[in-house]
Formats: C-alpha cells, sequence, structure tokens
C-alpha cells in the first residue's frame, strides 16, 4: 500500500503507525532523495548535474534498511540518517528530485525492496507502485501544517508557513494524488485518528 502527501503532512509518523498496526515495514522514499541530496554534497557535485550525481550513486551504493521504529540509509558500514535532515540537504533536496534520472534510480531502489511494506512519499501510488492495493494521499493546509511543526521545535509559524508553502510549490510536479487513492484532510484529526482512518478503509486480505 501507499501513502502519499504533502510536506509536513505526517506521512512518516502514519505510515509508521499503519505498517507496525498490520506488522509490516513502511519504507521512506524521501530518504534516498535526501542520501542522493547529500552523497553529491560531499563529493562537490552540482546538484541540478544528474549524469555525474548518478556516477557516484552507482560507485558507492546505498542501501535503505526498513526497520519498524525507522528507515536508516546506509552506504557500506557508514550510516548516513542522521546527516539527511541539515538544513543543506532540505535545501538542495528539491533540486536533485526533480531530475529525472534520479527518481529512476529512487524507483529502481524501492521497486527492489521485498514486500509487502508501505511505501511513503510523493508518487509512491501514481508513479512507483500503480498497482498497489490500497493508496492514501494526506493534505493539510499550510497553517495546520505549520502550527503542528513549531509545536515540535520552537520557529515562528508564519516563518515556517511560508517555507511549506514554497516547498508545496516546488514539490508540485512530483506531488499529486493517485486517481484511486483516499484523499485525507488530516487538518481535523490526531495522529492516531489518520492512522485509524486508514485502517478502517484497508480492504481485507483475500488472501
Ligand atoms: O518526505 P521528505 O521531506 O523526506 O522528502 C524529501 C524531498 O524529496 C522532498 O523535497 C520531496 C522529495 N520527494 C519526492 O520528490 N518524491 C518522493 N517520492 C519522496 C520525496
Amino acid at each position: 500500500m501507499t501513502i502519499d502527501g504533502v510536506a509536513a503532512s505526517g506521512k512518516s509518523s502514519v505510515a509508521s503507525g499503519v505498517a507496525r498496526a498490520l506488522g509490516i515495514p513502511y519504507v521512506s522514499s524521501g530518504l534516498l532523495y535526501r542520501a542522493a541530496t547529500q552523497l553529491g554534497r560531499e563529493a562537490g557535485v552540482r546538484l541540478g548535474d544528474a549524469a555525474a550525481l548518478l556516477t557516484h550513486l552507482r560507485a558507492r551504493p546505498l542501501r535503505l534498511e526498513a526497520l519498524p521504529e525507522g528507515n536508516r540509509v546506509w552506504q557500506g558500514e557508514r550510516d548516513l540518517t542522521d546527516e539527511l535532515h541539515s538544513s543543506q540537504v532540505d535545501a538542495g533536496v528539491s533540486v536533485v528530485a526533480a531530475l529525472p534520472e534520479v527518481r529512476a534510480w529512487v524507483d529502481d531502489q524501492l521497486r527492489a525492496l521485498p514486500a509487502p511494506f508501505v511505501a511513503e512519499g510523493r508518487d509512491m501510488g501514481t508513479n512507483v507502485f500503480p498497482q498497489a492495493r490500497a493508496k492514501f494521499y494526506l493534505t493539510a493546509s499550510a497553517r495546520v501544517r505549520a502550527e503542528r511543526r513549531s509545536q515540535e521545535r520552537p520557529e515562528d509559524v508564519d516563518a515556517v508557513e511560508a517555507a511549506l508553502i514554497e516547498r508545496d510549490r516546488r514539490d508540485a510536479g512530483q506531488s499529486a494524488p493517485a486517481p484511486d487513492a483516499h484523499v485525507i484532510d488530516t487538518g481535523p484529526l490526531t495522529l492516531e485518528g489518520v492512522i485509524e482512518t486508514i485502517l478502517q478503509v484497508l480492504p481485507t486480505p483475500t488472501a
């Protein structure tokens, strides 16, 4: 199954909760875009240079580890995960995620993972797993998302809201609900409420 949605809509927490309830892993596609960005930065590659980025990604392959408590990204023995939410990666990742060659590389990594899992991102239900048996798309107004963010860390709500509106604009090419997705406005719901809503509409396994 797939869970897509806008930035800061709570996708990872929701995907993690749903996956736990189902007893399967969840997979964060955004982490792979972040890891590609981080490796490009380290190698001194211009982030819009798809050919150079791909050369590095192929020379030093990454591995996504889908643990129940969260995903980790490894390069050989090195765990990159804790470096992937820096402001530098935040600033560069939408340039990298706009490159079709990088998107194809991420899609290949995801499709090679052993099923079943909950795939979380922007285009899981549309491009990567169009045959998924259940698809969800999470939305919430920029204001609500900004208010939630500022409760997690002390940041100015107006500034966070403006940054989210800008991220929505940059991600727009990658992020839209699949025609057969259940769209959930998470605004009025708690995290548990969103997880519960998803679990209730999931089709019962036939086998
Ligand atoms: O979900 P996240 O914030 O970790 O995603 C990081 C970036 O990767 C974000 O700019 C959107 C992009 N992304 C994407 O284009 N497609 C996906 N399936 C997942 C993330």
